[in-house]
């Protein structure tokens, strides 16, 4: 309990000059007709803007949700506002490595481009649980889930270069580690520090990535979007975690739409058509990432990590 009072008053404090950081709009006129684009998480919060903004630009966009009720209701008010029919929602779930793969089989069947991924669901728990893959249920819907998806989608995405790969990580980075003993946090759990390491894992993969992936058409950035009282700790049943997140995000004074501009500066504009590997907020670069990201022998063991746990054989994906 002290720890985490101590936690949310550190967060407080250190992120107070940040709070009105992410307020800059991204270009509104910059068309995305004809480009296929997927969204995960689009059924609410920063995922939605985003993808009911790329709809409105004329992209064929496609809703990645895990629940059926919520994808197909968003994707109904997505088309009613926009007008774009183009707009449709296919089931995944990020906290299932089998479900992960039928989504991107399914894309990959069916779609013939593919030209933005933005990585944007996420979640934030004070439970330890597991998933049906024995992997933390956060290290695997904010990492381990989309760290798959994104493998198995890169050959269409080669294939249809120019494009790009947008994550939606944190300014929570900062405060990551990577424990390869222990990461399920079999022996102590705080749900902040885990999140904060999934958003710090998703970094370094970024970055990781982008190495790989130089001159193959392919970028990959990450952002923060912004801290918004979105429905992220609406899995949350610490009152302490959810008043001091309110108390921030009342500070902070942004909308969904706000938290939207950076993911959607990046999968449109130039600049984002050409930076890769970089940390996004306020629709501008930024040097707020850890320095373990630097570490380019924990870049690799992170990779090989990651390969291991979620028994992805690279080999198996034509490239
Ligand atoms: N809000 C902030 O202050 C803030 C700050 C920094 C970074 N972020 C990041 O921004 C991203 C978007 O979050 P948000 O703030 O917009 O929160 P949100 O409103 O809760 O949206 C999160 C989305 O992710 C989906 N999701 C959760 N678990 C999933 C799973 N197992 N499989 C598939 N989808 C799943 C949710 O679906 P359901 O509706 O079905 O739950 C929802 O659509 C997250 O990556 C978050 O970490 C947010
Ligand atoms: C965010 O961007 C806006 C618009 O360019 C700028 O006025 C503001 O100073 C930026 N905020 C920070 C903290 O950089
Ligand atoms: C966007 O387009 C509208 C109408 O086409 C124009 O009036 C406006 O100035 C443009 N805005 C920018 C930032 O280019
Ligand atoms: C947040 O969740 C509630 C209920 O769980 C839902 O009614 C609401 O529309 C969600 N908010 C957003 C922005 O999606
Ligand atoms: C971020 O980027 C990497 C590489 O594209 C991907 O594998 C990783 O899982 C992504 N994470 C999120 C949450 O977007
Ligand atoms: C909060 O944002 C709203 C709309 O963006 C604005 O009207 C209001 O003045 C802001 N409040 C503060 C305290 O900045
Ligand atoms: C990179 O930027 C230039 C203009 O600065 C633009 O013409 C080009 O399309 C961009 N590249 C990509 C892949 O978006």
């Amino acid at each position: 309990m002290l720890m985490s009072v101590i936690i949310v008053l550190v967060l407080i404090f250190a992120f107070r000059t940040y709070l009105r950081m992410t307020k800059q709009m991204c270009d509104q006129n910059v068309s995305m007709v004809g480009r296929v684009v997927i969204v995960t998480g689009a059924n609410s919060g920063i995922g939605f803007q985003t993808a009911k903004d790329l709809a409105r630009r004329g992209a064929r966009v496609i809703l990645g949700c895990r629940s059926v009720d919520r994808g197909t209701k968003a994707r109904d008010e997505i088309i009613s506002v926009t007008n774009n029919k183009n707009v449709v929602f296919k089931q995944i779930d990020l906290s299932s490595l089998r479900s992960v793969r039928e989504f991107a089989k399914d894309i990959i069947e069916t779609e013939n481009e593919l030209h933005v991924l933005i990585n944007n669901a996420g979640m934030f728990s004070s439970e330890k649980s597991y998933t049906e893959d024995g992997i933390d249920t956060v290290m695997q819907v904010n990492y381990f889930g989309p760290f798959l998806l994104t493998r198995l989608l890169l050959p269409l995405l080669k294939k249809s270069q120019p494009s790009r790969i947008v994550n939606v990580s944190s300014i929570f980075n900062l405060f990551g580690t990577i424990n390869f003993k222990d990461d399920n946090h079999k022996s102590f759990y705080n749900g902040i520090l885990t999140y904060c390491n999934s958003k710090l894992c998703n970094l370094i993969f970024t970055i990781e990535l982008s190495e790989r992936l130089r001159d193959t058409g392919v970028v990959v950035n990450a952002v923060h979007p912004g801290i918004i009282l979105t429905n992220i700790t609406n899995g949350c049943s610490n009152l302490l975690y959810r008043v001091g997140f309110a108390v921030l995000c009342w500070f902070n004074n942004l909308t969904d739409e706000d938290g939207a501009q950076t993911p959607l500066h990046l999968a449109t504009s130039d600049i984002g058509g050409n930076a890769t590997g970089k940390f996004f907020i306020n629709c501008s670069e930024s040097s707020l990432v850890s320095p373990k990201t630097r570490n380019e022998v924990l870049r690799k063991k992170l990779w090989e990590h990651s390969n291991k746990l979620i028994r992805f054989d690279e080999s198996s994906v034509q490239l």
